[in-house]
């Protein structure tokens, strides 16, 4: 039997529903480069409890020997391989499937996602042009703040390379959709593996979007309900950052969300073909180039980007859609900016 790490999938309606698929043998190859961080250490614990992954390659600048040799030694299939440093990068990438960025320094109390441009962009466009040379076929999941920047210069540091596929790479938001799960759940009185929050927009303050009235299942909220919680789960982040005072930023509940995202794109690889989660990618859902909403997950990335969710928005939902474009925009624009002015 499988350990289960996420939650029961719900496939958005008018699509057909879930087949359960019998655990089966996978042999997937996962890296994560920052493995040795708050983020990377956790989710290398997760990531090899997981049954699709054969192979679990974690890279950091340095103490990754040690986590890598504590975690070999859980018994459960996936082998486990230690790269230190960029000498060791392209052995840790090659004939990889998925690739998981949390490299990078977090947040500290005051400081906004984008007070972290500066160190995290350039971590960020090295990481992926060696993705680039060695795994450019990869799904590239983004953890890495400022998300809203650092997966615009992704993309154009792949599309200097030559290899840039949208549909592989991934700006990671499951953490926004699992907070307002959990924070609705707590709010409604309900079983948590019942509620589902689309949350769209991007990952920072308010382009974080959560569309309570799309919540499953349906449940009615007043408007300071609605107010209350959207604003706690735009400054979730925020909350612990504060409550760690000084040592950090989400660690756990966010190796937790990778876990689920990655996971979710194994399922994607190895033939489901009913999984859908929200990310931020390139998109035509809104004028702005780079979107977060629910995507279909398939062989080759995203397969469908889901547009419901945005059809028949409260007064509410659409004002803050309209009030996040051009905070957004600007992140976007700072990340491409970044990569074009080094040519
Ligand atoms: P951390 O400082 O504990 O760990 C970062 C790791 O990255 C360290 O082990 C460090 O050695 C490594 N690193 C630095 N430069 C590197 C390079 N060039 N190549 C490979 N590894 C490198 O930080 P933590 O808490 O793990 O956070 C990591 C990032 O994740 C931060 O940017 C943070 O803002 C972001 N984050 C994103 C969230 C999201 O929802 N997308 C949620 C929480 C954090």
């Amino acid at each position: 039997s499988s350990l289960q790490i996420t939650p029961v999938k719900k496939p958005v309606p008018k699509l057909k529903s879930a087949k359960h698929l019998a655990p089966q043998a996978s042999a997937l190859k996962v890296a994560v480069l920052g493995a040795g961080g708050g983020i990377g250490q956790p989710l290398g614990l997760l990531l090899k409890m997981s049954p699709l992954i054969s192979d679990l390659h974690l890279y950091d600048i340095a103490n990754v020997k040690g986590v890598a040799a504590d975690l070999s030694h859980c018994n459960t299939p996936a082998h486990v391989a230690d790269f230190t440093g960029p000498a060791e990068l392209a052995n840790c990438l090659k004939g990889v499937d998925v690739v998981v960025i949390p490299a990078g320094v977090p947040r500290k109390p005051g400081m906004t996602r984008d007070d972290l441009f500066n160190i995290n962009a350039n971590i960020v466009k090295t990481l992926v042009e060696a993705v680039a040379d060695n795994c450019p076929e990869a799904f590239i999941h983004i953890i890495s703040n400022p998300v809203n920047s650092t997966v615009p210069i992704a993309a154009e540091v792949l599309k200097q390379k030559g290899c840039y596929d949208p549909k592989r790479l991934f700006g990671v938001t499951t953490l926004d959709v699992v907070r307002a799960n959990t924070f609705v759940a707590q709010n409604k009185k309900l079983r948590l593996i019942d509620v589902d929050v689309p949350v769209v927009g991007g990952h920072a303050g308010i382009t974080i979007l959560p569309l309570l009235s799309k919540t499953k299942p349906f449940v009615g909220f007043t408007d300071q309900e609605v107010e209350e919680l959207t604003v706690r789960i735009q400054n979730a982040g925020t909350e612990v950052v504060e409550a760690k005072a000084g040592a950090g930023s989400a660690t756990l509940s966010m190796a937790y969300a990778a876990a689920r995202f990655v996971e979710s794109s194994l399922r994607a690889l190895d033939g489901d073909s009913e999984v859908y989660e929200c990310a931020f990618v390139q998109s035509e859902l809104t004028e702005l180039p780079f979107f977060a909403s629910r995507v279909k997950l398939g062989k080759s990335g995203v397969e469908a980007i889901i547009s419901d969710d945005l059809q028949g928005l409260t007064e509410y939902e659409a004002k803050a859609l309209e009030a996040l474009k051009p905070e957004l925009k600007d992140s976007i624009e700072k990340g491409i900016a970044f990569v074009q002015n080094q040519k």
